[in-house]
């Protein structure tokens, strides 16, 4: 069972600035895909000293509101009426189509994925489990921009949600691996993210772990072996979805789930912004991606790309599948992008589109969490994103006005699911803020220089 921890306050939610020291904390714990306000089992004190952990708020107060929030969850079961279930976005069969014949899902398998996802003894000093990473109460992101792994090692690129991951055609900013079940072993092993040297280390270690044993032996008919901890985790991730959110509701023909700044961003979105040209819209897979790779240039205000690539040119060449995964995560590299797979040219600094549901929680953005707010990012493709040797020819300056691109990004608040609506509120006032700041504070360095 999943437990996210929801913040009252959308800044409470961040690490920002120290926001979510200073921020009221209405903390409520909510069952994915479940009912609000009942107490999730299992939670046992050392959880929730986890969860305070974690929470970026390690202050004293913040504990006590936690438990007091515990106990305000026990007297509130069962769900309050009024707050109906989150709708479903995707019917069965179309998770069913976009699930291996070799790793059909159920409900002990991704438990027991979730168990994995959830356990710090998968990273090789028990410090890093993948949610602290994918963290189930900021979209399955952290709020910074890039991830930080074992030893305090920082590495390159921005964690993305693992939220509608399952309906990639592949995993990862540059698509090099093929699918879940490939991508989720990857950061086991991966020297700056979990540490673990060799798979039958990560085999052994779960063997001596009696609930592992049991859970392993109970959904696989056999003993802990490597590929299946890869099926459990995967088979986990297809249960993290999207729900319904304001814009579906629109589409259905309720005018009024969207107001009118969304329903200019949606026209602009397909129309004179062109996003939608790469962010593609699919009536049958609503995600707003196309699932291919496109130079933005958002790497190259950084560095050379023809000089990175003859640099990078040997290592690439002779590389495997885990030599790639170090070059993209913790060298320089890594802003070849789909280069380092496809090993194409048109293919320096090309990145995959990543898909827009639930988006507004899941900043920073880009693959090196380099801009902060949806402000900036679209300011970002205004322009025409950045001038480089490499850029897609579908990036252009658009001459978007500033209330244009206020309707834009309202648009994509109206792609985040019900079932965060109480983030999503605080959320697009928290970026809001953080970009004119960010503005205001261009200008002043701006006239020092002068
Ligand atoms: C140190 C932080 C960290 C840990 C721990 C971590 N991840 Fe990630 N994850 C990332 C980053 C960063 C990326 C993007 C890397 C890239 O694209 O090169 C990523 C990418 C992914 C993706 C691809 C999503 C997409 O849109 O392509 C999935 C799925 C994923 N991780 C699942 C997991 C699982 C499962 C675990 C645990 C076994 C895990 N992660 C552990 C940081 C982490
Ligand atoms: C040429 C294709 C293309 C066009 C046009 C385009 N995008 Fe993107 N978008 C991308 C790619 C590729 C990325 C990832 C770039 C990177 O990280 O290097 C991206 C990233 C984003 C992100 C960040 C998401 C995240 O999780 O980090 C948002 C938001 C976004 N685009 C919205 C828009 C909007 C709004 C427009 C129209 C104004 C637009 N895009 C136009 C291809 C495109």
């Amino acid at each position: 069972m999943e437990i996210s921890l929801l913040a009252a306050s959308g800044a409470a939610a961040h690490g920002h600035g120290g926001a979510g020291v200073n921020g009221v904390w209405i903390g409520a714990f909510q069952l994915s895909f479940g009912h609000i306000l009942a107490l999730p089992e299992g939670l046992s004190g050392s959880k929730v000293y986890d969860l305070w952990r974690e929470s970026e708020m390690k202050h004293p107060l913040g504990l006590a509101l936690i438990l007091i929030s515990i106990a305000v969850c026990v007297h509130a079961q069962p769900p309050t009426p009024g707050a109906p279930p989150p709708v479903a976005l995707f019917s069965p069969a179309t998770i069913q189509s976009f699930t291996p014949a070799n790793n059909p899902g159920s409900d002990a398998k991704a438990k027991l994925g979730d168990m994995l996802f959830d356990d710090k003894r998968l990273s090789v000093d028990d410090s890093l489990a993948c949610n602290m990473c994918h963290s189930p109460r900021n979209g399955f992101t952290t709020h910074t921009p890039t991830s930080r792994g074992v030893r305090d090692q920082l590495g390159k690129r921005n964690a993305p949600s693992i939220l509608n991951a399952m309906f990639y055609k592949t995993m990862f900013w540059d698509g090099r691996a093929a699918s879940l079940e490939e991508q989720a072993t990857l950061p086991i092993l991966n020297p700056i993210e979990m540490g673990q040297k060799e798979p039958k280390d990560v085999v052994a270690k779960l063997s001596a772990i009696p609930e592992f044993v049991e859970a392993f032996q109970q959904v696989f008919g056999h003993p802990v072996n490597w590929e299946d901890v890869g099926k459990a985790l995967a088979a986990f991730e297809r249960t993290r979805l999207s729900t319904e959110a304001p814009f579906d509701r629109f589409l259905r023909g309720d005018e009024k789930a969207m107001n009118a700044s969304q329903r200019r961003g949606w026209a602009l979105f397909t129309g004179k912004a062109r996003c939608g040209s790469c962010h593609t819209y699919d009536p049958a897979l609503p995600l707003f991606g196309d699932n291919r790779f496109h130079n933005t240039g958002v790497g190259s205000r950084k560095q050379d790309f023809n000089q990175l690539a003859k640099r990078a040119a040997d290592s690439i060449a002779k590389g495997n599948k885990d030599e790639i995964d170090k070059l993209a995560l913790a060298t320089d590299a890594s802003e070849l992008g789909r280069f380092l797979v496809s090993k194409n040219r048109e293919d320096i600094g090309a990145f995959k589109t990543p898909f827009l549901r639930d988006v507004l929680l899941t900043g920073p953005y880009m693959h090196d969490g380099s801009l902060e707010t949806l402000w900036d990012v679209v300011e970002f493709f205004n322009k025409g994103g950045e001038k480089n040797p490499f850029l897609d020819a579908g990036m252009q300056p658009l001459g978007l006005t500033a209330s244009e691109v206020d309707d834009l990004v309202n648009f994509m608040g109206a792609l985040t699911s019900d079932r965060f609506s109480v983030e999503r509120a605080g959320e697009l006032d928290r970026q809001h803020t953080a970009y004119l700041y960010g503005l205001a504070l261009q200008r002043e360095n701006h006239k020092h220089a002068q």
